[in-house]
């Protein structure tokens, strides 16, 4: 098996525990970064800002609004970085990553399991069960999102995260996303 098989397994693990599992994690997340840009204003456009969500923690609300067409040639790719003081020279590549690849493949292969379930009560992300084109050309709304992880792996260490997630189209979408990761018990 390849590293990119095995690294995207890895990713999927992580987040998707992250998401759907039931159990009790011990750690809370606090956004410290949170900045997506456009190459092009005109193609995409971008907007976001942080706002008091439930129990006064910060959410974000914005909007993506997308007015170039996906085809074939449009790809996107995702790392992430992890580092222990957050001190910017010390964060390191972790191998849970998207390798580049198509964005219809990324649609089909993780959307409705990684990206989706973050936002389906937030915004007007589509959702379907196959992803067939077109990707819509409209303005995503996203209001006050906070997604709300419920587990991960265990031996997830505390410390400073980084997501840095490209969509390269005619515009390059571009977000970068800091969290801090403290643990919230002893358990
Ligand atoms: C992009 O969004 C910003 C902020 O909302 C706005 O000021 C600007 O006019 C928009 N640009 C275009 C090309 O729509």
């Amino acid at each position: 098996m390849n590293f990119a098989v095995i690294s995207c397994g890895i990713l999927l693990c992580f987040l998707y525990l992250c998401v759907k599992s039931n159990a009790k994690r011990n750690w809370d997340y606090e956004f410290l970064n949170f900045k997506p840009t456009s190459s092009d204003e005109n193609l995409l456009n971008v907007s976001s800002r942080f706002e008091n969500g439930e129990l006064g923690k910060p959410a974000i609300s914005g909007y993506i609004d997308w007015k170039y067409d996906v085809d074939e040639n449009t790809m996107t790719e995702m790392k992430i970085y992890y580092s222990q003081n957050g001190r910017e020279s010390t964060y390191s590549e972790l191998p849970y990553t998207i390798p580049k690849m198509s964005y219809y493949d990324f649609l089909d292969q993780y959307w409705m399991k990684l990206i989706y379930p973050f936002f389906e009560d937030c915004s007007n992300l589509p959702s379907f069960d196959k992803f067939v084109p077109k990707w819509p050309k409209t303005t995503y709304l996203f209001d006050k999102c906070r997604p709300e992880p419920t587990s991960a792996p265990e031996t997830m260490p505390r410390g400073y995260y980084r997501v840095v997630w490209n969509i390269i189209g005619p515009a390059t979408f571009n977000i970068i996303i800091d969290v801090k990761l403290t643990p919230t018990g002893f358990i």
